[in-house]
């Protein structure tokens, strides 16, 4: 662990970059990070012109609507780990969007927020790892707050915190709360706190869930393990530890 975390100083928007329009903020912190830049730096921006999603996808924003945003970490941890910094960074935006809007958000596995059937925020955990462990991750967040309206291709199943409440929210304030709760879950992720688990168990919409691997095989979503794998119980009682890819009635939105 660090010496600013050990010390219970803050980590996570200690530097913030707020930019207009940008690539992706993925590959501005990227570059932050090869210069040398600290652990918890983030940069923002009004509009991507290239967002990223998981799985090589595209992320769409409406200028000025979204809270588009990339944070470096540094953690010093092993490289099975990075996958729980999805549930991290999950977990942060329903903290925050619980506390500013009232609404109740779940998260899918691995990294969608979701209100009701609709996706809200996508989590992106890009890592950079060495031969003992993580170099770096950057962890992206694409939250829709104020669009009135998406895409046709993903107007079905996505939706956003103004749509969900009939109100229009101040970004900055949500920014604001969202780091906070970003740096209070990334503690917990440090300290291998089983808060996190207990956590992803109390807001997960897919426990219980009947799901498929990317590979075919299908069951029943029983836990999360440690490293943030999904628990699949096969219909022959065998336990499966799904670890990537999509998931049956998991659709990107
Ligand atoms: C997903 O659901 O597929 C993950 C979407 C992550 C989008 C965010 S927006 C800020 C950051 N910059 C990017 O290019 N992607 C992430």
């Amino acid at each position: 662990m660090s010496g600013a975390a050990r010390a219970g100083a803050r980590v996570i928007g200690r530097v913030i970059h707020a930019l207009d329009e940008v690539g992706s903020t993925q590959a501005e912190v990227a570059r932050l990070a090869a210069e040398g830049a600290p652990e918890g730096v983030v940069v923002t921006a009004r509009h991507q012109r290239a967002g990223r999603g998981r799985l090589g996808r595209a992320w769409w924003d409406q200028p000025g609507q979204s809270l588009l945003l990339s944070v470096l970490l540094r953690p010093p941890v092993a490289s099975t780990r990075v996958p729980q910094l999805s549930l991290v960074g999950g977990l942060a935006v329903i903290d925050a969007v619980a506390a500013e809007t009232g609404l109740t958000p779940g998260m899918r596995w691995p990294n969608d927020v979701m209100v009701g059937e609709r996706k809200v925020c996508g989590v992106l955990a890009e890592a950079t790892t060495r031969a003992d462990g993580v170099d770096r991750v950057i962890l992206g967040i694409g939250l829709n707050v104020n669009q009135e309206s998406f895409p046709p291709d993903v107007a079905g199943r996505a939706s956003s915190l103004r749509l969900l409440t009939g109100r229009v929210h101040d970004r900055e304030r949500l920014l604001a709360t969202l780091l906070e709760a970003l740096d209070a879950r990334y503690r917990e992720f440090l300290a291998e706190s089983e808060d996190l688990r207990a956590a992803w168990r109390r807001h997960s919409v897919t426990l219980g869930a009947h799901v498929r691997a990317a590979d075919g095989r299908e069951g029943v979503a029983v836990d999360l393990d440690e490293t943030g794998a999904l628990l699949v119980r096969t219909a022959d009682g065998a336990l499966l530890r799904v670890v990537s890819g999509e998931i049956a009635g998991a659709p990107a939105a």
